[in-house]
């Protein structure tokens, strides 16, 4: 294995891709608690919640109350999803500095989150990027289902590419590859990143997997060989898509940090910090939170592991 990679930057999605997606109601205060011990354990980007609309999506209906209260480290960056100019004047209102728009390669996938087509999205974009950028407010892009969709099954990857590309023209500083429904496997995640690298430089590219059939760890590595060092995750694997059926967890944050621990890849994540962050939220939920290494950690009754430092890279 050929990793050149030495620091990996990861983005916490736990308090909006994975809370968005809980049938139960997680209370604001609850969520400050665990944003804030996200910070505490070393994450630097912890995505905050979603100002989108709550018809669509209760869960993120308190995205206010939350990123306001939330005490803020000045060396951490909060983004919030916002989905259109509705959503980017209340992220103004509430003082946010950096958002994420969200798009996606599949018509139907798209039509179905947003409401738009995917030429839409970008028509509806194009105000909402460029006002961001005239109050100083640092735009991410997310292109969804790069991997495949739950209605229209395989994805081109030159679709990708195109979407990629045109968020970036709008001015987004990175572009996050979202395999939606987590049905990408490594050789795929190659071709796919392989292609996109031919046009975009591996800065200003993420890697956002689910891990809905176990592919998520190896899919990471997948790409850490081709160069990409921005993942994105969620604590204890919390997560998915209301609008993606069948889709669950992202990657877990746990299993991620102790990979690249275990890798001497810095990620600045303390293990131990991150598992008490995971266990915050978790008495909130109606179902255990599916993440690996938070797993053996609680059920194992052992003390978290630190992984045998490894001379194989
Ligand atoms: P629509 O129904 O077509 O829009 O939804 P609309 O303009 O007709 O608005 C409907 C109602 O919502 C109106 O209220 C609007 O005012 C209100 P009413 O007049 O009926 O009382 N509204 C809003 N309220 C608050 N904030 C807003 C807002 N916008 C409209 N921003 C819309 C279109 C885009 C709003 C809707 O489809 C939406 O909010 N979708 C978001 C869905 C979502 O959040 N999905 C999950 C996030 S994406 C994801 O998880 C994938 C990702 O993780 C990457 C990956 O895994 O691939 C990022
Ligand atoms: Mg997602």
């Amino acid at each position: 294995m050929k990793i050149s990679v030495d620091t990996v930057k990861i983005v916490e999605v736990g308090p909006r891709d994975g809370l968005q997606n809980e049938k139960v109601t997680v209370p604001a205060d609850a969520k400050i608690a665990f944003i804030t011990a996200l910070g505490d354990a070393g994450l630097r980007t912890i995505e905050a919640g979603a100002f989108v609309s709550p018809k669509w999506v209760p869960q993120m209906a308190d995205t206010d109350e939350v990123y306001r209260n939330i005490p803020k480290d000045p060396g951490v960056e909060y983004p919030v999803l916002v989905p259109n100019m509705k959503g980017l004047e209340r992220a103004l209102d509430a003082g946010v500095t950096s958002i994420a728009i969200f798009t996606a390669a599949s018509e139907t996938f798209n039509k179905r989150n947003i409401n738009m087509s995917i030429d839409e999205s970008f028509e509806n974009y194009a105000p909402v990027a460029a006002r961001a950028q005239e109050h100083g407010v640092r735009v991410r892009g997310y292109v969804s289902t790069a991997f495949g969709c739950p209605y229209e099954g395989d994805v081109a990857p030159e679709k990708v590419l195109e979407v990629c590309a045109r968020l970036l023209d709008l001015g987004c500083y990175e572009v996050s590859v979202g395999d939606t429904i987590g049905v990408g496997t490594p050789m795929q995640v190659q071709g796919v990143t392989g292609m996109l690298l031919q046009v975009i430089p591996a800065r200003r590219l993420a890697m956002h997997f689910h891990d809905t059939r176990g592919t998520a760890l190896a899919n990471t590595l997948a790409a850490l060989e081709m160069g990409i060092s921005t993942f994105d995750a969620s604590a204890g694997g919390l997560g998915g898509c209301p609008y993606a059926p069948g889709a669950s967890g992202n990657l877990a944050t746990e299993d991620l940090v102790y990979m690249l621990d275990g890798m001497a890849i810095e990620s600045g994540v303390d293990l131990n910090r991150l598992v008490a962050a995971s266990s915050i939220i978790a008495p909130y939920l109606d179902h255990p939170l599916p993440g690996r290494y938070l797993q053996a950690c609680t059920k194992g009754k052992m003390k978290s592991v630190v992984p045998a430092s490894s001379a194989v890279q």
